[in-house]
């Protein structure tokens, strides 16, 4: 099996690994670890969650498995009779087999740690307070699958590769694909504040929620938020800002499009960029300058 990725350590002591396809890390460099907590686990408010009798995740982009272990070790801590169903979705099986070495399994309670290396190993995971399942495959064709089974999740961690390297898993037909996996009162996290991400969550009938950096140290401009929250209702949501509103209002706004769920990268940044040309939308660099971001 050809592996395409190397680790890499960051800055909270956990590793990530480097994608030589994508040319991009798969977390954070400032902690891989941290950000699964932050930006998926805190962001959909699984802590509230856990106290409920029963709970159904889908982790987008499963790679390494950390948002499914960060989901777990919360989940396991505030409640243990709490009965969980999940699905991760990933192309490459390589990934969550690579992280079962012990430098990253480490990070993780000896429970966790078993759950991570049956879902790389064998693909699914049963025992007392889990079902839990691997999907591999292109994502794009599999939540088509999970959509027609009709599961419902209440919290989906949406964590492709950056829109620029993996345009195919933010476009507007992906993300309606996924949003129908999204129960009433579930919401979805992903680490992208991208105006063309928002507009295509937006698209898919979902409210739009920004997630705030942390106050201390004081962001710059440009550190405007870490990360978009969405669900099917705003209650709960964190408004986003006028100069995110605004940010709607320009070409980076433009979303990609995927109508057969088929298409190569470079198809779907041709036709966003041919989009944004004819849009007839503020540039985003003038946005850019009224609000002093550099
Ligand atoms: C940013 S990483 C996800 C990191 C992961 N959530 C974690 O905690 O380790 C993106 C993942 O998407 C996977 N991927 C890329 N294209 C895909 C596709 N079309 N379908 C499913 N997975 C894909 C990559 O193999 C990689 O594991």
């Amino acid at each position: 099996m050809v592996m395409v990725w190397t680790p890499q350590l960051t800055q909270d002591g956990s590793y990530t690994f480097f994608s030589e396809v994508f040319g991009e890390t798969f977390h954070s460099v400032q902690g891989a670890k941290a950000e699964a907590f932050q930006k998926f686990v805190a962001a959909t408010g699984l802590a509230d969650k856990a106290r409920l009798s029963s709970l159904r995740l889908l982790d987008v982009c499963y790679g390494l498995g950390y948002n499914t272990a960060a989901a777990l070790e919360t989940i396991l801590s505030i409640n243990s009779d709490c009965q969980v169903e999940l699905y991760g979705l990933e192309q490459d099986p390589t990934v969550p087999l690579g992280a079962l070495v012990p430098e990253l399994l480490v990070h993780w309670s000896p429970q966790v740690q078993v759950i991570l290396s049956q879902l790389a190993q064998a693909h699914t995971c049963q025992q007392k307070g889990l079902t839990a399942q691997l999907w591999m495959g292109d994502a794009r064709q599999r939540i088509q699958q999970l959509g027609q089974i009709g599961f419902q999740a209440d919290a989906i961690f949406f964590d492709p590769f950056s829109p620029q390297r993996c345009p195919q898993l933010w476009t507007v037909e992906f993300v309606q694909a996924t949003a129908q996996c999204l129960a009433p009162s579930g919401k979805l996290a992903t680490y992208s504040r991208s105006a063309a991400v928002r507009t295509a969550l937006s698209a898919a009938g979902l409210c739009v929620g920004t997630l705030r950096p942390p106050a201390e140290p004081l962001p710059l401009p440009h550190q405007w938020a870490q990360g978009t929250v969405a669900a099917w209702q705003p209650d709960g949501l964190m408004p986003l800002s006028s100069m995110e509103q605004e940010h709607l209002h320009t070409r980076a706004a433009v979303p990609f499009r995927d109508p057969t769920l088929n298409d190569e990268a470079a198809v779907i940044l041709a036709r966003q960029r041919r989009e944004q040309e004819q849009c007839g939308l503020e540039s985003t660099s003038a946005w850019r300058r009224r609000w002093h971001i550099h």
